[in-house]
């Protein structure tokens, strides 16, 4: 009963990485082709931890033009930043009085990014979720393609609607749909295979950025942690060796292939001869995007005329979402 609509986003913190480009970017551009598709540059979310403004503007222009870079065509997706759109900041407030406490006590990612000192951390920054359930319910979208990270805040989103709609109406918005890559749901670290790639890591040869050089690219593929064991022909195999595992699902991801396939190619050899042809790979898909990013970077007035028109077709569509929602609550909206 829903039309079919796709909204994702991601944060103007840093450059994009493989983890961005090969968890979500690539499928954003694919689903352009079937459906309605609005991606958001979410700089609300990235003040729930302190920016440096300069670095905000800055970081926010080099996503957009990476995004545009990639594949994302601005005339028939809607590419915006959150803040020209307050439609985002209204509903999560609504949605603020839904979601309980509880529920956001159980958010993971909450837990990880305050850490230890969490009487410390914004109320931003736990309120996190119900914005980006906004984000996704101000247009009434129905599929959301994200990385496997944000599986839990999608769960959470699906709860804030259901109550919502319980309370006001039985199917006021959609139950939206997470679409989450096989292959490369979560890239991991090239220094530890346990834990995510991530722009909040410290060193950079953690991570592939999309601006990266291809003798960078090269270097920190040539670094990448791994094993001395010869590839096996079946990724069970890979089970206890995560960074070997990693980096044949980036091939994987790289070459749409599967990760057995990729293995019966490899099985029997060394990270000796996988190893170069794997930053041959990732230089092929990254050296266009970050050419065609540079070009895109250098005229700042077309990128701030791309951000306001998304920000005006955006909002045409939050608006009445949002109008009916202040309805349905009992909010009186006088009219002029
Ligand atoms: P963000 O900015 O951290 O990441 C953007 C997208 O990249 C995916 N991703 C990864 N995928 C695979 N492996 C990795 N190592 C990896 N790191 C990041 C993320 O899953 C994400 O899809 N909360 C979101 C942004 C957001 C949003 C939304 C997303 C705000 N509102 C509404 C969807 C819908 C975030 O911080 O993504």
């Amino acid at each position: 009963m829903f039309d079919a609509r796709v909204f994702s986003g991601v944060q103007p913190t840093g450059n994009l990485h493989l983890g961005n480009y090969l968890g979500a970017i690539k499928n954003w551009v694919g689903l352009q082709k079937d459906y309605e598709t609005i991606y958001c540059i979410v700089d609300l979310h990235a003040i729930t931890v302190p920016q440096d403004p300069e670095s905000l503007k800055i970081a926010t222009y080099e996503v957009a033009a990476c995004l545009i870079a990639s594949g994302i065509h601005v005339n028939n997706s809607i590419l915006f930043n959150q803040s020209q759109v307050p439609q985002h900041a209204e509903l999560a407030w609504l949605f603020n009085c839904v979601a309980r406490l509880g529920w956001l006590n159980r958010m993971t990612q909450f837990k990880e990014k305050a850490g230890k000192n969490r009487e410390n951390a914004t109320v931003g920054l736990y309120a996190y979720p119900t914005l980006m359930a906004a984000d996704i319910l101000a247009y009434k979208a129905t599929h959301v393609p994200v990385g496997d990270d944000q599986k839990q805040h999608l769960e959470l989103t699906r709860d804030i609607a259901t109550a919502f709609n319980s309370m006001f109406g039985e199917s006021f918005f959609p139950l939206p749909k997470p679409i989450i890559q096989k292959t490369a749901a979560r890239i991991m670290s090239l220094r530890d295979g346990k834990s995510k790639m991530s722009k909040s890591e410290e060193s950079d040869f953690t991570r592939i950025n999309l601006n990266d050089g291809d003798d960078l690219i090269s270097q920190k593929i040539k670094k990448a942690k791994t094993d001395s064991e010869p590839l096996p022909d079946n990724i069970k195999a890979l089970e206890e060796r995560p960074e070997a595992r990693n980096l044949v699902g980036i091939y994987a991801a790289l070459t749409s292939q599967s990760e057995d396939k990729v293995l019966s190619e490899f099985s029997g050899g060394g990270f000796g001869k996988f190893k170069p042809l794997l930053a041959e790979c990732l230089i092929n898909e990254i050296a266009p995007i970050r050419n065609e990013m540079n070009k895109i970077l250098n005229d700042k007035a077309e990128l701030d005329r791309i951000l306001l028109r998304g920000a005006v077709r955006a909002s045409s569509i939050a608006k009445p979402i949002l109008a009916n929602c202040k309805k349905v609550i009992g909010f009186v909206q006088s009219v002029n």
